[in-house]
């Protein structure tokens, strides 16, 4: 099999899973101003010290954090194993800096991995490729360094072949320790620091020899202003198996250079934020979300949506709202999310198709004036129904429908030609399936 055939295949449960929880936790969470403090602030490692001396989640609670994502119908999650601040959530023989030696004094991707399984999710570990806190990382007139600009830097050595032997023993570290990884999500490539930059062949051959089923995003070659040779007609070992689309969804999905679909994932935060931030409230609304989940299935891709735990480990409150109510839809129309993708019907001006094989589920975000058009289904549709009861949903036929007849038309009422509530103001969600 080439490489798209290959990434096809492995990329079976993604494109089926759609929807997955993005956890982004760690010593940032203490200052509560994103997980780019360090660089934004130029902070050294002597100023950012005090989160590590401080550390101690005493309310982290995996178990807990699964139960959220699984009651919000999600079903994969990734975690930060290790920022771009060079903390490592995770026990790694390589470096001091890590979980086990602050007051945590537990591996906490172990604890992780195990509880996300004992829910029914896969798991995905995030790692970055860029590292703020090892000393043969480049500092000074790096883009994004917390010291690029600091004088002081300016003459340090550094041997960056020494940090890439680093970077790929804690990645085989990842690949080894844990049992089976279902998504590694690199990130992010930048300026010069791309694909063989990274030793990027050789650590893709390493982690196809210690996890061969896992995914890989796209990162080693772009971020989230790219994406690199993954829309190539012969992707390479390090194009990755999905696109990581950032803070946006793409208007039309992401297809590649020959037009076929590309496996592809939106990461979305719940508010602007990444890592817990106090300071910010611009949380968006579980409408929104239900219905960002919705355009991104119809656009044949999949939405990872983030929390950011504070620094005892906990979920901030209005994500757990937030998530609860995307469940409580979830719970009544997951079957047109789950295991569909884009409709073979255009997109209607009153929502969005998505599809599962023969079923069309007609997703309905604007009420109508009157019956509801299906456009030029006219004696095409078979039964419909509401998704979140199994009840018949009546196809229309009567006087103000007649002049157009290359139609169908629903209502949600008893007479045909009256307007009447949506039952979901959201989204409403009927299937049906065309006839033969
Ligand atoms: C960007 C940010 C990083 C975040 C990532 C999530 O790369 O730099 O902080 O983890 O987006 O996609």
């Amino acid at each position: 099999m080439n490489q798209i055939e290959q990434r096809t295949k492995r990329t079976e449960w993604f494109r089926n899973d759609r929807f997955g929880m993005f956890i982004h936790w760690g010593l940032y969470s203490i200052p509560a101003r994103g997980e780019w403090v360090r660089s934004m602030e130029k902070l050294s490692i002597e100023q950012y010290q005090p989160y590590f001396d401080g550390f101690n989640p005493d309310a982290y609670d995996p178990r807990q954090w699964a139960k959220t994502a699984k009651a919000a119908g999600m079903k994969y999650a990734v975690l930060t194993a290790k920022h771009h601040d060079g903390f490592c959530l995770f026990d790694s023989k390589l470096t001091d800096y890590k979980a086990p030696n602050t007051k945590a004094g537990r591996d906490l991707i172990r604890e992780y991995v195990d509880a996300f399984r004992a829910e029914g999710l896969k798991v995905g570990i995030y790692y970055s490729l860029i590292d703020w806190h090892h000393p043969d990382y480049p500092a000074y007139g790096d883009r994004i360094h917390p010291m690029r600009d600091n004088e002081a830097w300016k003459d340090k050595k550094h041997t960056f072949s020494r940090y890439l032997d680093y970077m790929h023993g804690q990645v085989r570290e990842l690949c080894t320790n844990y049992g089976k990884i279902d998504l590694l999500w690199f990130d992010f490539s930048y300026d010069k620091m791309t694909g063989e930059a990274w030793r990027g062949t050789e650590l893709m051959t390493m982690i196809r020899q210690l996890q061969p089923d896992v995914l890989v995003d796209n990162r080693l070659e772009a971020s989230g202003e790219g994406y690199g040779s993954i829309l190539s007609a012969e992707p390479g070992l390090t194009s990755g198996d999905f696109a990581s689309p950032e803070q946006i969804i793409p208007n039309a999905g992401i297809r590649n250079v020959k037009g076929d679909s590309v496996p592809w994932e939106a990461c979305i935060t719940l508010n602007n934020n990444w890592g817990f931030n106090a300071a910010d409230p611009y949380w968006k609304s579980s409408a929104q979300i239900i219905r960002k989940l919705v355009e991104c299935v119809s656009k044949n891709g999949n939405l990872l949506l983030n929390v950011g735990p504070d620094a005892r480990g906990r979920i901030p409150a209005e994500s757990v709202r937030i998530l609860a109510e995307v469940g409580a839809w979830m719970d009544q129309n997951k079957a047109s999310i789950h295991g569909c993708g884009a409709s073979t019907l255009p997109k209607p001006d009153w929502g969005r198709f998505t599809q599962k094989g023969n079923t069309i589920y007609a997703h309905i975000l604007e009420a109508p004036v009157g019956p509801l058009c299906l456009p030029d289904l006219a004696g095409k549709v078979q039964t419909v129904r509401l998704v979140s009861t199994g009840n018949e949903v009546k196809l229309a036929d009567t006087w103000n429908t007649k002049a157009h007849a290359e139609h169908a038309f629903l209502t949600f009422g008893p007479t045909a030609h009256e307007t009447y509530p949506l039952p979901d103001e959201v989204d409403t969600v009927v299937s049906f399936e065309l006839k033969k």
